[in-house]
């Protein structure tokens, strides 16, 4: 296993010296007792602060046509329209993900997610608010594109914490939200291919090379979109959403519903969340865990740095490691209340999209705690 052993080092430095004595600092209200700025993966963000996957931010002079979830969540919150509404901050990164979870060409989220083995899109998502403790969660939800929004309507308008299926498909309509056919021309495409191609022993024959659009080979096979965010008032909120795991077992939920594993917050301490393969970050409970450690007063990098660490040695249990690296990607996302921000991956060469009070939005470089080979 190759690391960076100089970051490991201070990471456990940090851990035993003088991680409570940060804590204690911070959490009073104090400024932190050290620059949060000059860690790799992790900034400083003034006023409202808007963390999110890569696919949160996309460069309108290379990608004009792709809609930047951070931008939206932006807007949203200094539209006067929502100012002093009790759920502003909610609404604004619900909206702010539904821009991706509307984009077609996003293979990995609503409208054009990657289908089920059996070629239908089940999506899942959740969201949770500091200031009153409350989560909402939609899982394996059919011909809803906005499943971000349905979690939200669980979370504000129901005594229940989460919806599945079919009823949260029914909630979902009953709250307006239209039926829409999910699956795209191209995930069709895609989706046939992967039956053609995957089993020589059944009676679909594989089309010739010359027949295949060669992106349709190569599409994603996880993809998803996490928000954290502080609006620099004292609030904080999380939210994910997904199409899962392209053609899983129907009825296959993953992380981003799960609340404590795809996301979590605690007005207390921050909002976290995570992206990639959602088995890790259901069984080492992953948000949760990394709230829980900046809470103990790590540093939000290190919290994320340290969930990875666990993953990566829970994996070695289960076969999940080859030559010592984890055969699966899973970056994780962190942002403390007082707008210290961090993302961390566990193999190098991941960005993340961040947008703040003070700079513009843009994408930043996660941490990483494999070196590329
Ligand atoms: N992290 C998304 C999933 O595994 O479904």
């Amino acid at each position: 296993m190759t690391q960076n052993l100089t970051r490991r080092g201070w990471i456990e430095g940090l851990a035993t010296a003088s991680a409570g004595a940060l804590a204690a600092n911070w959490m009073e209200g104090g400024a932190p007792a050290h620059a949060a700025e000059g860690k790799v993966g992790q900034g400083q963000g003034t006023g409202p602060v808007f963390i999110a996957s890569d696919n949160g931010y996309w460069d309108p002079k290379t990608h004009p046509e792709r809609p930047s979830a951070v931008v939206k969540a932006m807007e949203r919150l200094r539209d006067p329209a929502l100012a002093d509404k009790p759920f502003a901050l909610l609404d604004a990164i619900v909206d702010g993900v539904g821009v991706t979870e509307d984009d077609p060409l996003e293979t990995g989220v609503g409208l054009g997610g990657m289908p089920n083995e059996e070629g239908v899109v089940q999506l899942d998502a959740s969201c949770m608010f500091g200031p009153t403790h409350q989560a909402g969660s939609v899982a394996a939800i059919e011909n809803i594109k906005n499943p971000a929004r349905a979690a939200m309507y669980v979370l504000r308008y129901t005594d229940h914490a989460m919806l599945v299926g079919d009823g949260a498909y029914k909630f979902a309509r009953a709250f307006g939200l239209p039926h829409t056919e999910l699956l795209t021309e191209k995930s069709r495409q895609a989706w046939l291919y992967w039956k053609q191609q995957r089993d020589q022993n059944d009676d679909w024959l594989t089309p010739p090379d010359s027949e295949v659009d060669p992106e349709i080979i190569k599409m994603f096979t996880h993809g998803t979109i996490h928000m954290s965010s502080t609006d620099g008032k004292g609030t904080v909120a999380a939210v994910t959403t997904t199409s899962g795991l392209a053609y899983k077992i129907p009825g296959r939920i993953g992380d981003s519903p799960i609340i404590g594993a795809g996301m979590w917050c605690d007005n207390d301490v921050g909002s976290a969340g995570g992206t990639g393969r959602g088995e890790e970050m259901i069984v080492n409970l992953g948000a949760h865990t990394i709230v829980e450690g900046m809470r103990n007063g790590l540093d939000p990098v290190d919290a994320c740095l340290k969930l990875l660490e666990r993953v990566a040695s829970n994996a070695k249990r289960r076969g999940l490691m080859k030559d010592g690296r984890p055969t699966f990607g899973l970056t994780v996302y962190a942002l403390r209340k007082d707008g210290v921000y961090a993302s961390a991956a566990l193999t190098e060469g991941v960005e993340f999209a961040v947008s703040d009070g003070g700079k513009g939005p843009r994408r930043e470089r996660c941490a990483w705690l494999f070196d590329k080979k």
